[in-house]
């Protein structure tokens, strides 16, 4: 095996053991549980796709689309699990523009690592790329009790190699979604020993806010 070789089997074995660790560390399963059978989905900040992979494992019928930033992560992504079913392109999550709409979203862990001016820009992507009876969901951190907060600030770190968080509480983000024109289905915690994760899930408001145009 050549040097070039080893280099792709070396990301693929680090891939899968980062895989399987972003599996315990975050709770997908519960989060899966609230996405419908059918339909399209987006993944916002997917990353190396785990998430979407691990979705379309439980749930097959759906057509995954899977949007990220670093265009590493999504080669990456597109080498291990794109299929007819999963796919991925290279996008920022600030400037999402609707080309389809989608019966659920997820924001999985993306929001802390966008600075906080740039949240409602998301919120308005997702807004306009929703069906009107569609979901999204967001996952994040919570920025008490301190000691989790702390530990997953120093986790964040040490895989991003940044000191650059702009973490949103889970009311923070309740009081958001409010004003970027959704109602919240529902908001929990995610017991956990070392992380603050929780989710919340929303609609669309359709009596409070009009939705705008693609541009
Ligand atoms: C903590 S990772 C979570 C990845 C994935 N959602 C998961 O749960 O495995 C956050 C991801 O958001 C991506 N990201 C950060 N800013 C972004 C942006 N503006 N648009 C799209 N993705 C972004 C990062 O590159 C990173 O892959």
């Amino acid at each position: 095996m050549g040097e070039e070789g080893v280099k792709v089997k070396f990301t693929r074995i680090k891939t899968q053991i980062f895989a399987s660790m972003r599996k315990i560390i975050c709770p997908f399963d519960r989060l899966i549980d609230k996405i419908p059978e059918h339909g399209y989905h987006l993944d916002l900040g997917c990353g190396y796709g785990i998430f979407c992979s691990f979705l379309s494992e439980k749930k097959p019928n759906i057509d995954i689309t899977g949007i990220e930033l670093d265009e590493k992560k999504i080669a990456i992504a597109h080498e291990n699990y794109a299929n007819k079913h999963i796919h991925f392109f290279t996008g920022d999550a600030t400037a999402i523009k609707a080309t389809k709409e989608y019966d659920s979203i997820t924001c999985i862990d993306l929001l802390h690592h966008i600075p906080s001016n740039y949240h409602e820009d998301v919120l308005r992507g997702v807004y306009s790329s929703l069906k009107d009876d569609g979901i999204v969901i967001i996952k994040d951190m919570d920025k008490q009790p301190f000691l989790k907060y702390l530990w997953n600030y120093i986790h964040d770190i040490v895989m991003t190699r940044s000191v650059h968080m702009y973490y949103i509480s889970k009311q923070e983000l309740v009081r958001l979604v409010e004003k970027s024109g959704f109602v919240l289905v529902e908001a929990q915690d995610i017991p956990n020993v070392l992380y603050a994760h929780y989710y919340i899930i929303c609609k669309k408001d359709q009596h409070g806010h009009s939705k705008e145009e693609p541009s």
